[in-house]
């Protein structure tokens, strides 16, 4: 059995200060053998850069997920020639920097292949994900017993698709990108664990996670605003898939929405009991 933590989009510095406080007791107390986390918006909401990812890389993240915003701050585009482990959607076009696979070992020995892919409906008209995704799917499958999805957006109609079209040929399928958690969480009749949105690990005080008077500024006035990421209410969303790594398929899937309080007792907890 193999336990897979998957962190949805985290957002900004409280965000990351989630991930230093909560992942490593999460870790241990969920007995987790890989954790994913979606990083498109770590750098302050927008993008990633070396550095935050090396952070991130040394607090236990082991794959990072990308999405519209991957390359939002110029930094890391040579970064991802150095760091496999650090992804973007597989669909956008040829020249584009990174791959939007890689195959990791989990903490349990199993080999575990990572895919990122982005949708095309309301957003940036990118190669056909349904197509790609078998493609990277093959890619993986002979060195990897589970594969792990990350679809990266906005419609739900296209998400709840995505987790039907890989209905036994993925492990699991979640979707991110809109940041709010959705309450459909379920394993589908071939095995692959779905979510069509695991949330997002930031400020919940706010409007998906940006300081909510700029964004109610623009929506009252539709005058451009300056987005900075929120600080109220920290919460860390994900979820947790169990997987049988003989077979490839997901056993259950788990919604995970901690406060910072919430992993305070974690990280009391795991002190005490060593
Ligand atoms: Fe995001
Ligand atoms: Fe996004």
């Amino acid at each position: 059995m193999t336990r897979l933590l998957f962190i949805g989009d985290l957002v900004g510095r409280p965000g990351r200060e989630l991930i230093r406080r909560g992942l490593p007791a999460l870790v241990a107390h969920r007995q987790i053998d890989l954790a994913i986390a979606n990083v498109e918006n770590a750098a302050a909401g927008f993008g990633i850069t070396p550095d935050l990812a090396e952070d991130l890389f040394a607090q236990g993240v082991q794959v990072m997920t990308g999405g519209n915003h991957i390359f939002d701050k110029k930094e890391v585009l040579p970064y991802f020639a150095r760091q496999p482990r650090l992804i973007r959607p597989a669909n956008l076009p040829e020249g584009a920097p990174g791959r939007g696979r890689v195959v990791v070992r989990a903490g349990n020995g199993a080999s575990v292949g990572v895919i990122n892919l982005m949708g095309r409906v309301f957003m940036t008209a990118i190669d056909d994900p349904f197509r790609v995704v078998l493609a990277e799917i093959e890619a993986v499958r002979a060195e990897a017993s589970l594969v792990f999805v990350d679809f990266h957006a906005e419609a739900t109609s296209e998400k709840v698709a995505m987790g039907w079209h890989l209905d036994g040929r993925a492990t699991a399928v979640v979707g991110t990108h809109t940041h709010v958690q959705t309450a459909d969480e379920r394993v589908l009749p071939r095995g692959t664990a779905f979510i069509t949105d695991v949330g997002m690990t930031g400020a919940h005080d706010s409007v998906i996670g940006v300081e909510r008077s700029a964004i109610l500024q623009r929506f009252l006035t539709a005058l451009p605003q300056r987005f900075e990421p929120a600080t109220e209410n920290p919460r860390l969303n994900g979820v947790i898939i169990e997987a049988d790594e003989t077979t490839g398929r997901a056993r259950s899937i788990e919604r995970v929405s901690l406060s910072a309080d919430q992993i305070e007792t974690l990280v009391a907890t795991a002190a005490t009991t060593g």
